[in-house]
């Protein structure tokens, strides 16, 4: 995706959006409260003032992480479970690391495969919806951080990205670092985007495994 592109999608169409709601509310309030008691009007043009605030921070935190990656879209359910069986069998062996996991939905579907996942993301508001969506799944942990400045747990098996074109190859060079330390190959899946200059071992419809061996010296 282009920056250009990138920067549309996760800025203006969201601010539009909301800027549009915004107007829409402002006149139905001042339409409907022309005769309405002091205390109703000033109460209703608050509740206008605070949703403009939490449309300019939600505005800024979701435009701001997709400008440093990918903006926020979520996988499909059906065809997770599609790759989670035909493109790489997950199991309860497994401990699968989603890169910027999102509202979680690969989290789910691979912990409902009985994996245990971990789900590294970038977006406050997101870590938070995903942390309360889990708070009963021992199996997800979700941790608020640049996936390019975290380590993977020890027993990480297989990473998942749904990522940006442009990152690719330094999200598979950090696998391969990973891979180094860990001193065994991990599987990566990468989805929408093949990793320039790495031959995938297998690809299901627009999904891609890799093997990513140790970085040799
Ligand atoms: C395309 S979405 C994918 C969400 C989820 N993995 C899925 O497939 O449903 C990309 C996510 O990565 C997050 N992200 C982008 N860059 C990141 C980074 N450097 N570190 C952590 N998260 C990042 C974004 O906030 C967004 O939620």
């Amino acid at each position: 995706m282009s920056s250009r592109i990138r920067a549309r999608t996760a800025v203006e169409l969201p601010a539009r959006s909301l800027g549009v709601l915004y107007q829409s509310f402002r006149y139905l309030a001042s339409s409907q409260t022309k005769n309405s008691p002091p205390l109703l009007r000033y109460n209703l043009s608050m509740s206008w003032e605070i949703l403009k605030w939490i449309g300019i921070v939600l505005v800024l935190v979701f435009g701001g992480t997709a400008l440093t990656g990918a903006p926020f879209v979520p996988s499909r359910r059906k065809e997770l479970d599609i790759i989670f069986k035909k493109l790489y069998k997950l199991n309860k062996n497994d401990l699968l690391v989603d890169l910027g996991s999102g509202d979680g939905k690969v989290l789910k579907v691979a912990s409902d495969f009985g994996a245990r996942v971990l789900g590294i993301e970038l977006n406050p508001f997101l870590v938070l919806f995903s942390k309360v969506r889990f708070i009963s799944n021992p199996r997800v942990k979700v941790r608020m951080n640049d996936f390019f400045r975290s380590d993977l747990p020890t027993d990480t098996t297989v990473v998942y990205v749904f990522g940006d074109g442009r990152d690719m190859k330094r999200i598979a060079k950090k696998v391969e670092e990973q891979a180094q330390k860990l001193k065994r190959p991990l599987f990566l899946i990468s989805h929408a985007f093949e990793v320039p200059g790495y031959k995938p071992e297998k690809t299901c419809r627009a999904y891609f495994l890799y093997k990513i061996e140790p970085k040799s010296k």
